[in-house]
């Protein structure tokens, strides 16, 4: 029986929470900080997840066997090598790559690089800085229109401009380069424009050996049709309609596999998940970008649909025992529909009280930003909640998310409500 803690406080983290609750190896559940629906799971711990120092007290006095680390901020800042460097923790268990496999998500140019080593396919680049600035200004006229440009570093899921002409992209580049997103962009990716429909695939691995878990697709913008500014994401669902089987053997040959031979070629220790951000090019899977974590909200379809133990992979993960693993999934369809607060991803009101939560039948609730205050919970951020349903197809599934969608309450609720229309 494990004590397990979660590191994170959005819908990813209640998610797998949700799925390992279920599992009959838990002993208790930790989640720092969490937020008011994965109270009702385990204790929430209000620890910050880039407070290395506070983690460490938690895992010590909790008696933790399992971390789960949620967001990418703690991976890229070190979090599993913190604990591997500190004697009293550098035997619990740790899901969640290090510092530098993260990189594959902290570094648009280290993750550029390494594909490039291992014949992964993906879009051709340049990496852009002060001291090359010509370079890039000369790349761009090589390239079509419209030119990407990618900030280097993390940058909130903001750093990626997509721009329509050559003056201006040349122009966004100097911007950018001059400290538009801080540090995050002094180098920037100048990359080639991909044409395509995407979506996202995961991986569980060991570093040797990897289980697919169900692919998604999610919805980012804010506005139906796919319009308007980028957000965190309205809602997703699972399986993909064209990623048929021959489709995701693709990309399993192409992308999955040599991304794990390339970690290990290059000696990079690698424990947790791998995101692929992908976009089919005519039915041919390209690499956009790697995220080192599950996505969000990607995850709160996808947990509905393993059936395995969830704690078993983990552990696996975390032990280097993947290889004998299987891994079960539910065939039925699963869909997240996103309640957003009115304005987000703009200026919006916190503190808004909901209401609606016993209404709802046959679908999961995943908090993502909500927080108790005293009996009432209210809103805590712009994404607010998940609805997440089962069905026979994505239609069914997304029907009944719809359904209680109406039944949630709270000023300003905002949901798009054309989500699987591209498919
Ligand atoms: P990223 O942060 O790298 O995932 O980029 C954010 C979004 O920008 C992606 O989800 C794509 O929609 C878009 N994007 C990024 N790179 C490209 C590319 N090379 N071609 C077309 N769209 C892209
Ligand atoms: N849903 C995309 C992400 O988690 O980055």
């Amino acid at each position: 029986m494990l004590n397990i803690l979660v590191v994170g406080s959005g819908g990813r983290e209640h998610a797998m929470s949700w799925k390992i609750k279920q599992s009959e190896k838990v002993n208790q559940l930790f989640i720092a900080p969490g937020n008011a629906g994965t109270a009702e799971l385990g204790e929430n711990i209000p620890v910050g997840v880039s407070d290395f120092e506070g983690l460490k007290k938690v895992i010590l006095e909790k008696k933790i066997d399992l971390v789960v680390i949620g967001p990418e901020v703690p991976l890229v800042e070190g979090l599993h090598d913190f604990m591997l460097a500190d004697a009293e923790l550098k035997n619990v268990k740790v899901v969640g790559p290090q510092q530098e496999g993260a990189k594959l998500e902290g570094s648009k140019d280290y993750a550029k690089a390494f594909m490039q080593r291992h014949d992964i396919p993906t879009a051709k680049y340049l990496t852009v800085t002060t001291g090359n600035l010509p370079e890039g200004i000369a790349f761009l006229e090589t390239m079509k229109a419209p030119y990407v440009l990618k900030a280097d570093g993390l940058a909130a899921g903001k750093g990626v401009l997509i721009i329509a002409d050559l003056a201006e992209a040349q122009a966004s580049l100097k911007e950018m380069l001059d400290g538009q997103f801080g540090a995050a962009s002094s180098k920037v990716v100048i990359e080639e424009f991909l044409a395509g429909i995407e979506l996202s695939v995961f991986a569980i691995t060991d570093g040797k050996d990897y289980q697919i878990l169900p692919e998604a697709k999610d919805y980012k913008r804010i506005g139906e049709g796919d319009t308007g500014l980028n957000t965190g994401g309205m809602g997703a669902i699972s399986p993909v309609p064209f990623a048929d089987q021959a489709f995701m053997e693709k990309i399993e040959t192409r992308i999955v596999k040599p991304t794990v031979e390339g970690l290990k070629k290059d000696h990079i220790p690698y424990n947790g998940f791998i995101f692929f951000g992908l976009i089919s090019v005519d039915g041919e899977p390209m690499v956009i970008e790697y995220n080192v974590r599950m996505g969000d909200p990607e995850t709160e379809a996808v947990m509905l649909r393993i059936k395995s133990d969830f704690v078993d992979l983990l552990l696996a993960a975390a032990e280097g025992t993947m290889g004998q693993q299987q891994i079960e999934i539910d065939e039925r369809a699963a869909a997240a529909v996103m309640l957003v607060s009115g304005g987000y991803p703009g200026d919006y009101t916190k503190g808004i009280p909901m209401s609606g939560f016993t209404d709802t039948v046959n679908s999961i609730l995943f908090h993502a930003g909500t927080k108790q205050k005293g009996d009432e919970v209210v809103t805590d951020g712009g994404r607010v909640i998940a609805i997440s349903s089962y069905g026979k197809d994505m239609n069914e599934a997304l029907a009944q998310s719809y359904a209680n969608a109406e039944k949630i309450n709270f000023e300003g609720k905002y949901y798009r409500k054309d989500l699987g229309f591209d498919l």
